[in-house]
This record gives structure tokens, C-alpha cells and sequence, in this order.
């Protein structure tokens, strides 16, 4: 018996949280796999009702589970950054989540702002840093608020937080067979002690212990144009926290849109937390227009870290029928469906399988 966590966070996050509980309701009934579920109502409005972020215990709490589904943090009413740092952040780093695992795959039926491309150009993985880089929060102010004041943040690697990215990233581009090529996303021309470790254990690890595995590396300025121009050369990309954050919006659009792109926070040998990138869109809640298939996603890529193969592609099958035959479109408002209805229609398709 898996045990999940269920953290709805704020705005729609509760509502595509719930078609992704669905949804793998139906794919557990076919394929057997026994779960239980428990839900913790963080976020935004307990923090305004209760002054606290997080309960104390929160961490240790979850760490008895397996898994925990997160649909989305961020309240309108609250200062950006509290909660983001408070509960996502903190979060991915004290479970030492150290993947952020965003797939960009652009389905068939599902529109693409890029000109001439296809599903059989937009195909790729990012392996995100998690848990070090400028993220780390080291650096602080001086003199603040003056004429004179400075403001530093540094960007924190280490060679064994790197590595184990790293290790990660090529182990992921050999499982996944399609090129072999493994892109290191770094400012190597700039940045020249981050990512001079990066470049230095990229090539060290690779050419040790990933001989079939072949290595490119591109500036993350230049990842982001060919991203646009010629998405087919990416099979798998890693970088840092903050370039990993950046280019997955970019991935995100180019798949069809934040409705679509799910992600993965990642511990290997811990727990790991599986969340829609979209953000909370307040300005949608309780509307029944958000499109919860990135929280569908979400729940699919949950069950392949969990080692439910057969019921995650029985998931992912079941989204491609109704993304392709049944959705008008991928945006918020536009789906020719409310929110439920798009989870009503993948439980249909499962249970026809
Ligand atoms: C993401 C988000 C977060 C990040 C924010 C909300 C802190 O943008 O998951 O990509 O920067 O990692
Ligand atoms: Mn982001």
C-alpha cells in the first residue's frame, strides 16, 4: 500500500489537483495498484488565517510517505516569496530533492507557437538542478536602503551536488534510448568557476562511466534560441537551478503551454513531490476553466517514479486520446470542456482500456 500526500496549495491548485486524484483512481482500479491518500491543507490562506508557513512538523510528516502531489503555491494576497520560499522551496530542499525532471513533449493535436514543428521535433527532457545554485540563498545586503547599498547573491555548487545532477542526467539519457546525446546547459564563457566545475565533472563522469553516452554542451543564451529554431536537437538537457528554471518556461510554451507541462521534484532514494508547473492563476479558481492535464501529467510521471510503469502509460495513453480527439485546445477557457470534464474524459478512456 503506497501512501500519498496531497498538498493543494492555492488558487486552481486544489481543482487540478482533484482530476489528477481521479484520474489516478481509475488507472489504480485497472491496474491494482493500492494507495491511500492524505491531504494537507498548506498554503496561502492557512497562512494568512494562522501566521505560519508550514506547521513545525511538516517535513518529518511527510517523509513517512511515498510520494506527495502538489497542485500549486502562490497567493495573491500574500508578499512573493513567502510562501514560494516557505513552502515549495523549502520543501524541495529539505526532502533533497535534487532533480527537477521537466519533460517537454508536445503531443499530437496540441498547438505549438513554433512555425513547422511538430511532435517529432519536440521531444526533449530537462534534468533541473534543484536544490543548490542561486537558489541557495547565501549572500545578503549592505547598507541597505542607502545610496551606497549592496546587494550580493551567490550562486552555491558543489562538485557532489553537481555530480549526482549529473550522474542523473546521463543515467536518464541512456534509459530513454533516443539519441544518446547528453546537452550541458551552462555560460561556461562567463560564469567561469560555476560552470567550469560543471563542464570539468560533465566530462570526467561521462567519459569514465557514460562512453555511450555523447556530450554537447551549449551556452543557456543559445539554448534558448535553438530551443525555438530547432527544438530536435535536444534528447536531454541538464543545468542549474535558476537556468533550469528559466528554460523549462520557455519548454513549457513550446509543448503547448503551461496547462500541459508537468514536473517532478526528485529524491531517488527519498521522497519526491510531483506538481503542474503552471502556478496557482488565481484569477481562475473555481471557474472550471484551468486545464488540469499538467496535473494529470503530474500524477502519470508520480507512478513511473513509483515503479507503476503499466499504469502510468496507461495514463498517458488515455490523456493523448482526449488531448488529441476530445480538448479544442491546451489554453484555460479554450479546452471546449470545464476542468471536470477533462478529468471525466481521461477516466473514460481508461476504463475503455
Ligand atoms: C518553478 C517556480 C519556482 C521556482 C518558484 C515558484 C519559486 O518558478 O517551479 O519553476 O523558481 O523554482
Ligand atoms: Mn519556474
Amino acid at each position: 500500500m503506497k501512501r500519498i500526500a496531497v498538498i493543494g496549495g492555492d488558487g486552481t491548485g486544489p481543482e487540478v489537483v482533484a482530476e489528477g486524484l481521479k484520474c489516478l483512481q481509475a488507472v489504480a482500479e485497472k491496474t491494482g495498484f493500492e494507495y491511500e491518500t492524505e491531504e494537507f491543507d498548506w498554503g496561502g490562506d492557512r497562512y494568512l488565517e494562522t501566521g505560519e508557513v508550514l506547521p513545525e512538523n511538516a517535513v518529518d510528516t511527510l517523509k513517512k510517505f511515498d510520494t506527495i502531489l502538489l497542485g500549486a503555491i502562490g497567493h495573491p494576497d500574500v508578499k512573493p516569496g513567502i510562501l514560494e520560499k516557505g513552502i515549495l522551496l523549502n520543501l524541495r530542499f529539505a526532502l533533497d530533492q535534487y532533480i527537477n525532471l521537466r519533460p517537454v513533449k508536445l503531443y499530437e493535436g496540441v498547438e505549438t507557437p513554433l512555425a513547422g514543428k511538430g511532435p517529432e521535433d519536440i521531444d526533449f527532457v530537462v534534468v533541473r538542478e534543484n536544490t543548490e545554485g542561486l537558489y541557495v540563498g547565501t549572500g545578503g545586503f549592505m547598507k541597505k536602503g542607502t545610496e551606497d547599498e549592496i546587494a550580493i547573491q551567490e550562486s552555491v555548487n558543489t562538485r557532489k551536488g553537481v555530480e549526482r545532477c549529473l550522474r542523473f542526467a546521463f543515467e536518464l539519457t541512456r534509459k530513454r534510448n533516443k539519441d544518446k546525446t547528453l546537452t550541458l546547459c551552462g555560460k561556461t564563457n562567463v560564469l567561469t568557476f560555476a560552470f567550469d566545475l560543471w563542464e570539468r565533472a560533465f566530462h570526467e563522469i561521462g567519459e569514465a562511466d557514460y562512453p555511450d553516452i555523447k556530450r554537447e554542451y551549449a551556452h543557456v543564451d543559445a539554448t534558448c534560441m535553438w530551443m525555438v529554431k530547432n527544438p530536435e536537437w535536444f534528447d536531454v538537457i541538464v543545468t542549474d537551478n535558476m537556468f533550469g528554471d528559466i528554460i523549462t518556461d520557455l519548454g513549457a510554451v513550446i509543448q503547448g503551454g503551461m496547462g500541459i507541462a508537468a514536473g517532478g521534484n526528485l529524491n531517488p532514494g527519498g521522497v519526491s513531490m510531483f506538481e503542474p508547473i503552471g502556478g496557482s492563476a488565481p484569477k481562475y479558481t473555481g471557474t472550471g476553466k484551468i486545464n488540469p492535464m499538467a496535473a494529470i501529467f503530474s500524477v502519470q510521471m508520480m507512478l513511473d517514479q513509483m515503479g507503476e510503469e503499466k499504469a502510468a502509460d496507461m495514463l498517458e495513453k488515455a490523456c493523448v486520446e482526449v488531448i488529441s480527439k476530445k480538448m479544442k485546445s491546451m489554453g484555460a477557457g479554450k479546452m471546449g470542456m470545464t476542468t471536470s470534464e477533462v478529468g471525466d474524459s481521461v477516466v473514460r478512456e481508461i476504463e475503455k482500456m
